[in-house]
């Protein structure tokens, strides 16, 4: 890897880059990476990252990747081809390696074929009425609070609960491990960061033995007591494709139930209490939207497209290619930035507005092979609590803007505080 990269006959410093994601990193960058993404723009469409590789800035770029056959998630081949890199060894990366997410065809497209459509009509009628009671509840909650001491924490109080209710309901987990699941998913996650620190590994390689455990041990219990519930349906499925090999069955079912419950959580999250706070921070806006509930899915669309729960992706490049102009060699790392190709005023012309009735486009579920499996769940979600919300809290404000958890992958809110 050199400090420089030729981008149309210009050289830019591989390293120019280094405060725009320090800041992205940053308090100040996690209240605002609009700007931040700004400025990579301004650097342009495909951008040198220090490590090698590329940030990819533009709407089209970014969707032409996602959508590509010709890029390829880092999968474990891509990894052994960076053998000097002790990155790639780490035991908690090297887990999510085995995930649909870091899976390349033709294992990827089984495991898809697999799981067909997870959230389909028919299924999403059956959850919605418990997650209507589950919202009931949550809110209830969030009510009492409000009486008893004026204001209330929206995000850990409702935010973070909703999907672990909703996923943990539907896998038939038991609630008494709901605290559990959240934590080791908040300290696992840092092995999927950009650029982790030793000890941040450390912590996830911890969080990581803490996942199997629990999901190991989910899965030997359905296996012996065998229900009505999709657990039960996969198990089944599994084992009858590998017959002869308990272990390679277990694996896969580990594998799975472990990833759609993680990446179930931290997502949805982010995307309720951003949806609180995008639409209670203006009292007009509030009142407009709760005498236009036939609005409300395109509210929930615009809170993905302004502030995407992932800010960015990787994928590789299969053979030698050119993006946007830009010549890129076989097996190079492109990280798209969801959230800046979504504020591509090419796209989405004054970006920076939030306009529930924009019609907008986004690429916060990704695209293509990969795109994201539990989008109709994770909108359901929002717009059952959206509605009730609205509804029964009607003059609800935040007291301050979130809080975040600095980081540059996954984005958290830790803290909205409401008041009314
Ligand atoms: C607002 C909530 C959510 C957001 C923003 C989100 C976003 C994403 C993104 C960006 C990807 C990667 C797509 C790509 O690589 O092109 C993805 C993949 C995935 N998501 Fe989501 N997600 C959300 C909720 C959920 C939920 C609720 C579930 C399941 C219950 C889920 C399950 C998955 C799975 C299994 C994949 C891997 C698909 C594959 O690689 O084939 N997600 N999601």
């Amino acid at each position: 890897m050199t400090a420089v990269g030729v981008i149309r006959g210009t050289t830019i410093d591989r390293r120019a880059v280094m405060p725009l994601l320090r800041r992205l990193r940053s308090d100040e960058g996690q209240a605002d990476p609009f700007s931040v993404w700004d400025e990579l723009r301004a650097l342009g469409e495909v951008v040198p990252a220090p490590w090698g590789g590329y940030f990819v800035t533009g709407f089209e770029a970014c969707d032409q990747i996602l959508r590509g056959r010709d890029w390829l998630v880092p999968d474990f081949a891509w990894q052994e081809r960076r053998s000097g890199m002790t990155r790639w060894q780490d035991p908690a990366t090297r887990e999510m390696t085995r995930t649909l997410s870091r899976l390349n065809p033709p294992t990827h497209t089984f495991q898809r074929r697999a799981l067909g459509n997870l959230f389909d009509r028919g299924t999403l009628d059956v959850m919605q009425p418990q997650i209507t009671s589950h919202v009931t509840g949550l809110l209830d909650r969030l009510g009492l609070l409000l009486r008893a001491h004026g204001e209330a924490d929206f995000a850990t109080t409702v935010g973070d609960r909703l999907p672990i209710q909703t996923v943990g309901h539907w896998l038939g987990i038991p609630a008494e491990h709901y605290p559990h699941i959240l934590d080791f998913t908040h300290r696992q996650v840092h092995a999927q960061e950009l650029s982790p620190t030793r000890s941040e590994l450390g912590i996830s390689a911890q969080a990581t033995l803490e996942m199997r455990d629990f999901f190991t041990g989910l899965v030997a219990h359905r296996r012996a007591h065998p229900g009505d519930d999709v657990l039960t349906g996969w198990i089944r499925y599994w084992d009858a494709q590998y017959p002869d090999d308990r272990a390679a069955a277990d694996q896969m079912l580990y594998d799975l139930t472990m990833f759609i419950t993680i990446a179930s959580l931290e997502t949805t999250a982010t995307l309720l209490t951003n949806a609180v706070w995008f639409v209670t921070q203006d009292p007009a806006r509030a009142d407009w939207l709760r005498r236009h509930p036939e609005h409300v899915d395109d509210a929930i669309d615009e809170v993905l497209r302004y502030d995407p729960p992932i800010h960015l992706n990787s994928r590789f490049a299969a053979e030698d290619t050119v993006l946007a102009g830009v010549p890129i060699a076989k097996d190079t790392t492109v990280h798209v930035l969801y959230g800046a190709a979504n504020h591509d005023p090419r796209r989405n012309p004054n970006p920076h507005v939030f306009d529930i009735r924009r019609k907008g486009g986004h690429l916060t579920f990704g695209g293509g092979a990969h795109y994201c499996l539990g989008t109709a769940l994770a909108r359901m979600e929002a717009r059952l609590l959206l509605t009730q919300l609205l509804d029964r809290f009607p003059t609800l404000r935040p007291v301050a803007g979130p809080t975040y958890a600095n980081r540059m992958v996954f984005r958290r809110i830790t803290s909205l505080r409401v008041t009314r």
